[in-house]
Protein backbone atom coordinates (compact mmCIF):
# COMPACT_ATOMS: atom_id res chain seq x y z
CA UNK A 1 0.00 0.00 0.00
CA UNK A 2 1.14 3.75 -0.92
CA UNK A 3 2.01 5.71 2.52
CA UNK A 4 -0.73 8.18 2.75
CA UNK A 5 -0.22 11.20 1.14
CA UNK A 6 0.76 14.06 3.01
CA UNK A 7 -1.02 16.77 4.46
CA UNK A 8 -0.34 20.16 3.78
CA UNK A 9 -1.73 22.91 5.89
CA UNK A 10 -2.07 26.75 5.86
CA UNK A 11 -3.71 29.73 7.36
CA UNK A 12 -4.29 33.41 5.15
CA UNK A 13 -5.60 36.36 6.89
CA UNK A 14 -8.23 38.11 5.04
CA UNK A 15 -6.60 41.20 3.62
CA UNK A 16 -8.55 41.80 0.47
CA UNK A 17 -5.97 42.63 -1.83
CA UNK A 18 -3.21 41.00 -2.32
CA UNK A 19 0.49 42.67 -2.25
CA UNK A 20 3.82 41.81 -3.50
CA UNK A 21 4.81 40.80 0.30
CA UNK A 22 2.13 38.77 0.44
CA UNK A 23 2.85 36.83 -2.82
CA UNK A 24 7.00 36.09 -2.05
CA UNK A 25 6.56 35.64 1.26
CA UNK A 26 3.43 33.06 1.79
CA UNK A 27 1.76 32.35 -1.57
CA UNK A 28 4.51 31.64 -3.81
CA UNK A 29 5.18 28.54 -1.40
CA UNK A 30 1.71 27.87 -1.81
CA UNK A 31 2.06 27.40 -5.75
CA UNK A 32 5.13 25.56 -5.35
CA UNK A 33 3.61 22.88 -2.72
CA UNK A 34 0.17 22.62 -5.18
CA UNK A 35 2.36 22.07 -7.99
CA UNK A 36 4.64 19.10 -5.94
CA UNK A 37 1.48 17.28 -5.59
CA UNK A 38 1.13 17.84 -2.28
CA UNK A 39 -2.21 17.60 -0.46
CA UNK A 40 -2.67 21.15 0.30
CA UNK A 41 -5.29 22.89 2.60
CA UNK A 42 -5.50 26.50 2.35
CA UNK A 43 -7.61 28.16 4.28
CA UNK A 44 -9.27 31.81 4.92
CA UNK A 45 -9.19 32.44 8.62
CA UNK A 46 -12.22 34.08 8.68
CA UNK A 47 -13.04 33.64 12.66
CA UNK A 48 -9.23 34.76 13.23
CA UNK A 49 -9.96 38.10 12.12
CA UNK A 50 -12.74 38.69 14.23
CA UNK A 51 -10.14 39.00 17.22
CA UNK A 52 -8.38 42.52 15.76
CA UNK A 53 -11.77 44.14 14.37
CA UNK A 54 -13.34 46.97 16.58
CA UNK A 55 -16.24 48.06 14.18
CA UNK A 56 -17.76 46.15 11.23
CA UNK A 57 -15.68 45.49 8.41
CA UNK A 58 -16.64 43.29 5.47
CA UNK A 59 -14.58 40.51 6.18
CA UNK A 60 -16.64 38.22 3.73
CA UNK A 61 -16.28 40.37 0.99
CA UNK A 62 -12.12 40.37 1.51
CA UNK A 63 -12.30 37.04 1.70
CA UNK A 64 -13.75 36.93 -1.89
CA UNK A 65 -11.43 39.19 -3.33
CA UNK A 66 -8.60 37.90 -1.81
CA UNK A 67 -9.33 33.96 -3.26
CA UNK A 68 -10.41 35.83 -6.78
CA UNK A 69 -6.49 37.27 -6.75
CA UNK A 70 -5.26 34.27 -5.54
CA UNK A 71 -7.12 32.30 -8.28
CA UNK A 72 -5.65 34.73 -10.98
CA UNK A 73 -2.23 33.55 -9.54
CA UNK A 74 -2.83 30.00 -10.31
CA UNK A 75 -3.76 28.61 -6.52
CA UNK A 76 -6.45 25.78 -8.13
CA UNK A 77 -9.52 24.98 -6.16
CA UNK A 78 -9.22 22.32 -7.40
CA UNK A 79 -6.04 20.78 -6.82
CA UNK A 80 -6.08 22.59 -3.61
CA UNK A 81 -8.41 22.36 -0.67
CA UNK A 82 -9.55 26.25 -0.33
CA UNK A 83 -11.87 27.22 2.20
CA UNK A 84 -13.24 29.17 4.89
CA UNK A 85 -12.56 28.60 8.23
CA UNK A 86 -16.29 29.69 9.58
CA UNK A 87 -17.60 26.80 7.07
CA UNK A 88 -16.21 24.62 8.94
CA UNK A 89 -17.83 25.94 11.97
CA UNK A 90 -16.77 22.38 13.99
CA UNK A 91 -13.26 24.19 14.16
CA UNK A 92 -14.86 26.35 16.98
CA UNK A 93 -15.78 23.42 19.06
CA UNK A 94 -12.46 21.91 18.62
CA UNK A 95 -11.66 25.28 19.67
CA UNK A 96 -13.74 25.09 23.17
CA UNK A 97 -12.88 21.70 23.73
CA UNK A 98 -8.56 21.70 23.43
CA UNK A 99 -9.40 25.37 25.50
CA UNK A 100 -10.59 22.74 28.46
CA UNK A 101 -6.83 21.67 28.35
CA UNK A 102 -4.83 25.28 27.87
CA UNK A 103 -3.65 26.76 30.90
CA UNK A 104 -3.85 30.41 30.69
CA UNK A 105 -0.57 30.91 31.92
CA UNK A 106 0.92 29.41 28.24
CA UNK A 107 -1.45 31.31 26.03
CA UNK A 108 -0.39 34.71 28.21
CA UNK A 109 3.27 34.05 26.01
CA UNK A 110 1.54 33.82 22.79
CA UNK A 111 3.26 36.83 20.64
CA UNK A 112 -0.11 38.10 19.37
CA UNK A 113 -1.04 38.77 22.89
CA UNK A 114 1.86 39.91 24.07
CA UNK A 115 2.83 41.98 21.37
CA UNK A 116 -1.45 43.84 22.24
CA UNK A 117 0.00 43.77 25.71
CA UNK A 118 3.02 45.73 25.37
CA UNK A 119 0.96 48.10 22.83
CA UNK A 120 -1.64 48.57 25.70
CA UNK A 121 1.35 48.96 28.05
CA UNK A 122 2.54 51.72 25.67
CA UNK A 123 -0.26 53.56 24.91
CA UNK A 124 -3.58 52.60 27.25
CA UNK A 125 -5.63 54.67 24.95
CA UNK A 126 -4.42 52.51 22.12
CA UNK A 127 -7.05 51.76 19.92
CA UNK A 128 -8.41 48.49 19.03
CA UNK A 129 -10.21 45.18 20.56
CA UNK A 130 -8.24 45.21 24.32
CA UNK A 131 -7.33 41.59 25.44
CA UNK A 132 -10.71 40.12 24.72
CA UNK A 133 -10.60 36.48 25.48
CA UNK A 134 -10.96 35.53 21.67
CA UNK A 135 -7.63 37.18 21.29
CA UNK A 136 -5.66 35.16 24.35
CA UNK A 137 -7.16 31.88 22.85
CA UNK A 138 -6.20 33.02 18.97
CA UNK A 139 -3.48 29.66 19.47
CA UNK A 140 -6.05 27.65 20.51
CA UNK A 141 -8.23 28.22 17.36
CA UNK A 142 -5.30 27.63 15.41
CA UNK A 143 -4.36 24.71 17.16
CA UNK A 144 -8.15 23.70 16.08
CA UNK A 145 -7.42 24.65 12.56
CA UNK A 146 -4.33 22.49 12.36
CA UNK A 147 -5.33 19.30 14.28
CA UNK A 148 -8.69 18.79 13.17
CA UNK A 149 -7.80 18.00 9.44
CA UNK A 150 -4.53 15.70 10.88
CA UNK A 151 -2.16 18.10 9.34
CA UNK A 152 1.51 16.91 8.92
CA UNK A 153 3.22 20.07 8.04
CA UNK A 154 2.67 23.39 8.43
CA UNK A 155 4.53 25.92 6.65
CA UNK A 156 4.41 29.63 8.04
CA UNK A 157 6.71 32.67 7.67
CA UNK A 158 8.66 33.00 11.64
CA UNK A 159 6.26 34.71 13.10
CA UNK A 160 3.52 32.12 12.76
CA UNK A 161 6.13 29.76 14.40
CA UNK A 162 5.58 29.91 17.93
CA UNK A 163 1.59 29.54 17.34
CA UNK A 164 2.17 26.22 15.41
CA UNK A 165 4.42 24.74 18.00
CA UNK A 166 1.72 25.48 20.70
CA UNK A 167 -0.28 23.83 18.69
CA UNK A 168 1.86 20.44 18.41
CA UNK A 169 2.24 21.08 22.50
CA UNK A 170 -1.63 21.32 22.79
CA UNK A 171 -1.99 17.91 20.40
CA UNK A 172 0.66 16.36 22.83
CA UNK A 173 -1.43 17.49 25.95
CA UNK A 174 -3.97 16.57 24.68
CA UNK A 175 -2.83 12.94 23.81
CA UNK A 176 -1.57 12.55 27.28
CA UNK A 177 -4.03 13.28 29.05
CA UNK A 178 -6.74 11.16 26.94
CA UNK A 179 -4.69 8.80 24.95
CA UNK A 180 -3.94 9.06 21.32
CA UNK A 181 -6.25 10.84 19.82
CA UNK A 182 -4.75 13.66 17.87
CA UNK A 183 -1.98 13.55 14.67
CA UNK A 184 0.88 15.86 16.05
CA UNK A 185 1.64 18.42 13.57
CA UNK A 186 5.56 19.76 12.29
CA UNK A 187 6.50 23.38 11.60
CA UNK A 188 7.89 23.91 8.05
CA UNK A 189 9.94 27.23 7.68
CA UNK A 190 9.15 28.46 4.41
CA UNK A 191 12.86 31.10 3.21
CA UNK A 192 11.85 33.88 5.63
CA UNK A 193 11.93 36.47 2.48
CA UNK A 194 10.15 39.75 4.08
CA UNK A 195 9.63 42.21 1.32
CA UNK A 196 10.22 46.07 2.68
CA UNK A 197 7.71 48.49 1.77
CA UNK A 198 7.75 50.40 -1.47
CA UNK A 199 8.86 53.86 1.18
CA UNK A 200 12.02 52.03 2.64
CA UNK A 201 10.15 50.84 5.96
CA UNK A 202 11.05 47.36 7.01
CA UNK A 203 8.36 45.66 5.67
CA UNK A 204 5.51 46.12 3.43
CA UNK A 205 1.72 46.15 4.71
CA UNK A 206 -1.48 46.68 3.89
CA UNK A 207 -1.59 49.16 6.80
CA UNK A 208 1.55 50.68 6.35
CA UNK A 209 0.18 52.33 3.02
CA UNK A 210 3.55 51.10 1.37
CA UNK A 211 3.05 47.82 -0.85
CA UNK A 212 2.85 47.07 -4.39
CA UNK A 213 -0.31 45.35 -5.76
CA UNK A 214 -0.60 42.26 -8.07
CA UNK A 215 -3.64 43.98 -9.53
CA UNK A 216 -1.78 47.74 -10.04
CA UNK A 217 -2.10 48.64 -13.63
CA UNK A 218 1.65 50.04 -15.72
CA UNK A 219 0.29 53.74 -15.00
CA UNK A 220 0.22 52.79 -11.10
CA UNK A 221 2.97 50.50 -10.88
CA UNK A 222 5.19 53.70 -12.76
CA UNK A 223 3.53 55.95 -10.29
CA UNK A 224 4.31 53.96 -7.08
CA UNK A 225 7.62 53.04 -8.02
CA UNK A 226 8.84 56.81 -9.12
CA UNK A 227 7.75 57.46 -5.68
CA UNK A 228 9.99 55.22 -4.04
CA UNK A 229 12.99 57.54 -2.05
CA UNK A 230 16.47 56.79 -3.65
CA UNK A 231 19.34 58.69 -2.35
CA UNK A 232 21.36 60.22 -5.52
CA UNK A 233 24.84 59.19 -4.02
CA UNK A 234 25.12 54.90 -3.78
CA UNK A 235 27.14 54.26 -0.66
CA UNK A 236 30.03 51.72 -1.67
CA UNK A 237 28.65 47.70 -1.27
CA UNK A 238 31.43 46.37 1.24
CA UNK A 239 31.22 43.00 -0.28
CA UNK A 240 31.72 41.12 -3.94
CA UNK A 241 28.41 38.97 -3.69
CA UNK A 242 25.73 39.25 -5.95
CA UNK A 243 23.13 37.50 -3.50
CA UNK A 244 19.99 39.99 -3.10
CA UNK A 245 20.24 38.59 0.47
CA UNK A 246 23.53 39.97 1.10
CA UNK A 247 23.54 43.37 -0.97
CA UNK A 248 20.22 44.98 -0.51
CA UNK A 249 20.69 44.97 3.29
CA UNK A 250 23.52 47.03 2.45
CA UNK A 251 21.85 49.61 0.51
CA UNK A 252 20.01 52.94 1.23
CA UNK A 253 16.50 51.71 2.32
CA UNK A 254 14.40 52.62 -0.76
CA UNK A 255 17.24 51.48 -3.17
CA UNK A 256 17.42 48.09 -1.69
CA UNK A 257 13.76 47.97 -2.31
CA UNK A 258 14.24 48.07 -6.05
CA UNK A 259 17.07 46.27 -6.27
CA UNK A 260 14.61 43.31 -4.29
CA UNK A 261 11.95 43.66 -6.69
CA UNK A 262 14.36 43.56 -9.50
CA UNK A 263 15.81 40.24 -8.74
CA UNK A 264 12.27 39.11 -7.80
CA UNK A 265 11.01 39.85 -11.39
CA UNK A 266 13.61 40.58 -13.44
CA UNK A 267 15.89 38.45 -15.57
CA UNK A 268 18.83 37.86 -14.08
CA UNK A 269 21.60 39.25 -15.96
CA UNK A 270 19.56 42.76 -16.08
CA UNK A 271 19.60 42.81 -12.17
CA UNK A 272 23.35 41.85 -12.68
CA UNK A 273 23.86 44.84 -15.57
CA UNK A 274 21.88 47.03 -12.71
CA UNK A 275 24.16 46.20 -9.70
CA UNK A 276 27.02 46.72 -11.72
CA UNK A 277 25.72 50.49 -12.12
CA UNK A 278 25.51 50.88 -8.13
CA UNK A 279 28.50 49.42 -7.78
CA UNK A 280 30.60 52.11 -10.86
CA UNK A 281 28.54 54.81 -8.80
CA UNK A 282 26.33 55.76 -11.98
CA UNK A 283 23.29 58.37 -11.89
CA UNK A 284 20.76 55.77 -13.21
CA UNK A 285 17.81 55.41 -10.55
CA UNK A 286 15.11 56.91 -13.21
CA UNK A 287 16.36 54.45 -15.53
CA UNK A 288 16.29 51.50 -12.65
CA UNK A 289 12.68 52.68 -11.94
CA UNK A 290 11.64 52.14 -15.49
CA UNK A 291 13.10 49.12 -16.00
CA UNK A 292 11.88 47.89 -12.87
CA UNK A 293 8.44 48.93 -13.67
CA UNK A 294 8.34 46.81 -16.97
CA UNK A 295 9.57 44.04 -15.60
CA UNK A 296 6.30 43.98 -12.63
CA UNK A 297 3.57 45.59 -15.17
CA UNK A 298 4.61 42.24 -17.16
CA UNK A 299 4.23 40.15 -14.11
CA UNK A 300 1.19 41.82 -12.97
CA UNK A 301 -0.49 41.69 -16.38
CA UNK A 302 -1.87 37.80 -17.23
CA UNK A 303 -2.77 38.26 -13.39
CA UNK A 304 -5.05 41.05 -14.22
CA UNK A 305 -6.34 39.11 -16.87
CA UNK A 306 -6.95 35.99 -15.07
CA UNK A 307 -8.67 37.87 -12.36
CA UNK A 308 -11.03 39.58 -14.30
CA UNK A 309 -11.71 36.12 -16.45
CA UNK A 310 -15.14 35.51 -16.87
CA UNK A 311 -15.23 32.52 -14.64
CA UNK A 312 -13.45 34.05 -11.63
CA UNK A 313 -16.89 36.08 -10.50
CA UNK A 314 -17.53 36.28 -6.93
CA UNK A 315 -19.99 33.66 -7.60
CA UNK A 316 -17.78 31.17 -9.34
CA UNK A 317 -15.36 31.88 -5.77
CA UNK A 318 -18.28 30.78 -3.94
CA UNK A 319 -19.18 27.74 -5.66
CA UNK A 320 -15.11 26.24 -4.64
CA UNK A 321 -15.80 27.23 -1.32
CA UNK A 322 -18.96 25.40 -0.59
CA UNK A 323 -17.50 22.72 -2.57
CA UNK A 324 -14.30 22.65 -0.72
CA UNK A 325 -16.01 23.03 2.45
CA UNK A 326 -18.25 19.50 1.40
CA UNK A 327 -15.13 18.08 1.34
CA UNK A 328 -13.23 18.57 4.63
CA UNK A 329 -16.25 18.69 6.69
CA UNK A 330 -15.69 14.82 7.46
CA UNK A 331 -12.16 14.70 7.74
CA UNK A 332 -13.06 17.24 10.80
CA UNK A 333 -15.81 15.54 12.17
CA UNK A 334 -14.02 12.44 12.83
CA UNK A 335 -11.83 14.48 14.63
CA UNK A 336 -13.56 16.30 16.37
CA UNK A 337 -16.31 13.31 17.21
CA UNK A 338 -13.28 11.33 18.72
CA UNK A 339 -12.12 14.18 20.67
CA UNK A 340 -15.45 14.45 22.37
CA UNK A 341 -15.38 10.83 22.69
CA UNK A 342 -11.49 10.38 24.63
CA UNK A 343 -12.76 13.52 26.85
CA UNK A 344 -15.89 11.57 27.78
CA UNK A 345 -19.07 13.38 26.93
CA UNK A 346 -19.28 10.97 24.35
CA UNK A 347 -19.96 11.40 19.91
CA UNK A 348 -23.02 14.15 19.59
CA UNK A 349 -26.69 12.92 18.84
CA UNK A 350 -27.22 15.41 16.43
CA UNK A 351 -26.01 18.15 14.29
CA UNK A 352 -27.34 21.37 13.29
N1 LIG B 1 -2.33 33.15 12.26
C1 LIG B 1 -1.98 33.02 10.89
C2 LIG B 1 -1.50 34.36 10.34
O1 LIG B 1 -1.72 35.35 10.97
C3 LIG B 1 -3.15 32.54 10.06
C4 LIG B 1 -3.60 31.20 10.55
C5 LIG B 1 -4.72 30.91 11.24
C6 LIG B 1 -2.90 29.97 10.35
N2 LIG B 1 -4.80 29.58 11.48
C7 LIG B 1 -3.72 28.97 10.95
C8 LIG B 1 -1.70 29.61 9.73
C9 LIG B 1 -3.33 27.63 10.95
C10 LIG B 1 -1.32 28.28 9.73
C11 LIG B 1 -2.14 27.29 10.33
O2 LIG B 1 -0.91 34.42 9.29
Amino acid sequence: MAAAQEVILSGIRPTGRLHYGNYFGALRHFLRLQEEGKRCYYFVADYHALTTITEPTDIYGQTIEMLRTYVACGLDPRASVIYRQSDLPCTAELSLLLGMITNIGFLERGTTYKDKMTKLQEDPRAEGNPLSFGLLGYPVLMAADILIVRADKVPVGDDQRQHVEMAMDIAQRFNSRFGETLHVPQAVGRDALRLPGLDGAAKMGKSEHNTLDLLDDPKTVLKKLKGVPTTTDPEPLDTDSNDPDVVVPKMPPGVGVLYRLLSLVAPEEVYLDFLERYRKGEKFYGDLKKTLAGHVSEFNTPIIERYNAPDNTPAAVEEFLRENARRVTPVALETVESCRAAMGIGHSLYRA
